[in-house]
């Protein structure tokens, strides 16, 4: 039998991951954010141009200058690729993290602004694509929540329960606003155009599975979205 894996799939700022964490406490499962490996191309394709001189701020600049080919064509994709087979999951509480050459490469790191700039650039090339998503499939543990953009379409289509989050754009930016303490209505422009990048993405865009279930969580707390969940897994994943 497969891995027994929860897909939770949805737009940026649903609560995916803080969903996914508390109910992988509440369960003993564990959690994994997929988006850490397309973060992880970008953080290794950062560390590999500033061996060759190139500073992260100048090649996030030369991307804001729609320079963003430049970026793919002076670093060899197939060489990140082989770093990536190196890494490992590091299980730290419920979370999974990669590690790198013994090195934990945690959240804060891979959420450098930097390197969630640089990220799209990379999740939108389709045999890239592939390949990570055949080393999420080799890499993650059984009894895992999974989330991501494609998870349920995609990288693991007979997953014992999908999920989609959603929330209106409104709501998920007063959250990230109140988590982050920025701006409301900037927080919503990025908010909005992350959307559009990933629903329009020719490849794997953003749209919930035709067996997910979807659940909106826009007049929901989370404690009520995480005892959903729950009921949800215990009733299609443990028997
Ligand atoms: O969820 P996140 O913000 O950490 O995702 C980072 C980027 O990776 C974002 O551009 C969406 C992309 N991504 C993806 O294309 N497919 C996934 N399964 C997960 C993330």
């Amino acid at each position: 039998m497969g891995k027994k894996v929860v897909a939770v799939d949805g737009p940026a700022a649903s609560g995916k991951s803080a969903v996914c964490r508390m109910a992988a406490e509440r369960l003993g499962w564990a959690h994994f954010s997929s988006g850490l490996f397309y973060r992880l191309v970008a953080w290794l394709v950062l560390r590999e141009m500033e061996k060759e001189g190139e500073s992260w701020e100048k090649v996030v600049s030369a991307l804001k200058e729609g320079e963003a080919e430049r970026v793919e064509i002076t670093v060899d994709l197939n060489k990140i690729l082989e770093m990536m087979e190196e890494v490992q999951l590091h299980k730290e509480g419920v979370e999974l993290l990669p590690k790198w050459r013994g090195e934990v490469i945690g959240e804060l790191e891979l959420h450098r602004v930097e390197v969630s700039k640089l990220t799209p650039v990379f999740a939108k090339i389709p045999w890239l694509r592939q390949e990570i998503t055949e080393l999420i499939r080799r890499k993650v543990p059984d009894r895992c929540f999974i989330d991501g953009r494609d998870v349920g379409t995609n990288i693991f289509p007979d997953a014992c329960l999908k999920l989609f989050l959603t929330a209106s754009a409104e709501e998920r930016a007063r959250r990230r606003a109140k988590q982050i303490g920025e701006d409301y209505k900037k927080i919503l422009e990025e908010i909005k155009r992350r959307d559009e990048l990933d629903q329009k993405r020719a490849v794997d865009p953003l749209k919930p599975a035709e067996d997910a279930q979807v659940i909106d969580t826009t007049n929901m707390g989370i404690d009520e979205v995480v005892q959903e969940v729950v009921e949800l897994v215990e009733k299609k994943c443990i028997r």
